[in-house]
């Protein structure tokens, strides 16, 4: 009888080991590129850390699927199955979120904060579908919004943004940029 016990205890003891491990093996990857607190130095690499848990499981879900607009993430997004992406969301999504440090413009950003006005409908805060942008990198920002105004970033939150985006010129785009980098 005693036996039993501690075999079931150890066989439990070592699958939960083993998640884990799987659990930090499957973030450290993510980290090479977005950086140990999911705030990565690349100008043009998104920070996932503390941004929400429903906007990151659907983003990693639409780059698989391929009908979000990625390069990188595109191919490497294959290797995760539904049960890993939620996995990983959750690990970002419960980090710290770290504004990036990144030079802002104040003429360019005091631009794009009056802009900004027909934005703040939608991006006051950041929960479920609607993501944090205040404190990305500005390259991010600047580059992500130049996908939706040319209509790549055509997934299915994506038509929001694509419809609001469309008129505005590449230098108001930069402001908007600037602006929402620079708010942290
Ligand atoms: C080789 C570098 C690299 C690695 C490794 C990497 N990423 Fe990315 N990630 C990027 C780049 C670059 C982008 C911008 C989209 C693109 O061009 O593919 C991005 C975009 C994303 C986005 C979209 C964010 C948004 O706001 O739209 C998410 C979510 C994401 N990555 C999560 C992950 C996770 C989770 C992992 C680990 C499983 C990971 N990434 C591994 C480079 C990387
Ligand atoms: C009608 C609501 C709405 C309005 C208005 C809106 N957005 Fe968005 N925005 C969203 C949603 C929803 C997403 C997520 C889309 C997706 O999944 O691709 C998003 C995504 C983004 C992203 C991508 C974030 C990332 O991590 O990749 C940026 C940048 C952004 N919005 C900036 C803006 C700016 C700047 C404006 C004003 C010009 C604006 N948005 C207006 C709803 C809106």
């Amino acid at each position: 009888m005693h036996r039993y016990v501690i075999m079931t205890f150890l066989l439990v003891l070592l699958l939960s080991v083993s998640a884990w491990a799987d659990k930090i093996s499957l973030v450290s990857y993510c980290t090479s590129c977005h950086g140990t607190n999911g705030a990565g130095p690349g100008e043009t690499i998104p920070y996932i850390g503390g941004q929400t848990k429903e906007y990151l499981a659907t983003a990693m879900t639409e780059m698989r699927e391929q009908t979000r607009y990625a390069t990188l993430m595109g191919i490497l997004a294959k290797g995760y199955n539904d049960t890993e992406i939620a996995s990983i969301a959750e690990s970002f999504a419960s980090k710290a979120w770290v504004s990036s440090a990144n030079k802002i413009d104040p003429a360019l950003s005091a631009k794009g904060g009056e802009i900004s006005k027909t934005c703040a409908g939608c991006h006051k805060g950041n929960s479920g579908k609607i993501p944090k942008i205040a404190g990305q990198p500005s390259g991010y920002l600047n580059k992500a919004l130049l996908e939706y105004k040319h209509s790549l970033r055509n997934n299915n939150g994506g038509a929001a943004m694509m419809s609001g985006i469309a008129d505005l010129q590449d230098d108001e785009i930069r402001a908007l940029a600037e602006y929402y980098s620079g708010l942290k």
